[in-house]
């Protein structure tokens, strides 16, 4: 009965921590291509091959339903994964949905038109492909009317991340904020839109000041897979293990995933 979580590297495991926490009869298949992270930087198409390899990887090992725990993926690929090439008895969701929902106020699901909102000025934090996708303002615009949003393409902190380099990723994040704040000087809300960036939570948070309420994405998406089981308990595939899976080198990614989750993760190669 397991369900895959599939990123480009480390950031998912955000997610993982999230949903296991939700759903702890659940065992999860994590998937991290560490050879081809990160995606930020690369374009559709390449985003597109490498994002349905992998998740064809995860229905092999006995998810019929797999998290794209990767905003870049969800963004630049999902929507051509699921009108063209997601098998019929399987299902691969985002997790873009969940997030703006909860930043529009709506149920899950409720699909009723465009409405005003109470917070009017956004900053979105992601990678250059996420941004340069607008897929973030689409998913917004078909929920929320009057939202001004203002995008930060995070360029390096990813790569940072999966060298583990915290302090440089640090620095980089405190200058994306500021070039943000050049932009838009005072938002109500930012949204952390990459899997990766919960890692520094403390550090956006600190960089935007107290009064800016900071969005990211874990629990979001824990309780709307929560709820999707609930109504789809079929989607449990047929895997029992948790199992963590990758396309770098195990021994590298075991060690800086056991560091950022502070228990032991093994990983073993895709
Ligand atoms: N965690 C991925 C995301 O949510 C990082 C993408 C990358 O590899 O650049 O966008």
């Amino acid at each position: 009965m397991a369900v895959g979580i599939f990123d480009s590297g480390l950031g998912g495991l955000t997610v993982l921590e999230a949903v296991r926490k939700r759903l702890p009869d659940v065992p999860f298949v994590y998937f991290a291509d560490s050879a081809h992270a990160p995606y930020g930087v690369r374009d559709a198409d390449d985003i597109y091959g490498l994002t349905t390899k992998a998740v064809e990887r995860l229905f092999d090992a006995g998810c019929d339903l797999v998290i794209l725990a990767c905003n870049t993926a969800s963004a630049a690929a999902l929507r051509r994964m699921q009108e063209s090439w997601v098998p019929r008895d399987k299902r691969v969701l985002g997790v873009f949905v969940p997030l703006i929902e909860a930043l529009t106020e709506r149920q899950w699901g409720d699909n009723s038109p465009p409405r005003e909102v109470a917070v009017k000025h956004v900053a979105l934090f992601a990678t250059p492909a996420t941004v340069a996708s607008r897929a973030f303002q689409r998913e917004l615009a078909f929920r929320a009317i009057g939202v001004d949003v203002e995008a930060q393409a995070c360029g390096g902190v990813v790569d940072a991340i999966e060298e583990g380099d915290m302090i440089l990723a640090e620095a980089l994040v405190r200058s994306h904020v500021d070039a943000l704040r050049r932009k838009m000087p005072h938002p109500e809300a930012a949204i952390l839109g990459c899997t990766h960036y919960p890692l520094l939570q403390d550090v956006f948070q600190d960089a935007l000041g107290a009064d800016v309420s900071v969005y990211s994405q874990a629990n979001l998406v824990a309780d709307s897979l929560a709820d999707y089981l609930e109504r789809h308990p079929g989607m449990l595939g047929p895997g029992t293990q948790e199992t963590f899976l990758t396309t770098g080198d195990p021994a590298r990614v075991s060690s800086r995933a056991t560091q950022f989750l502070r228990r032991q993760i093994t990983f073993t190669a895709a």
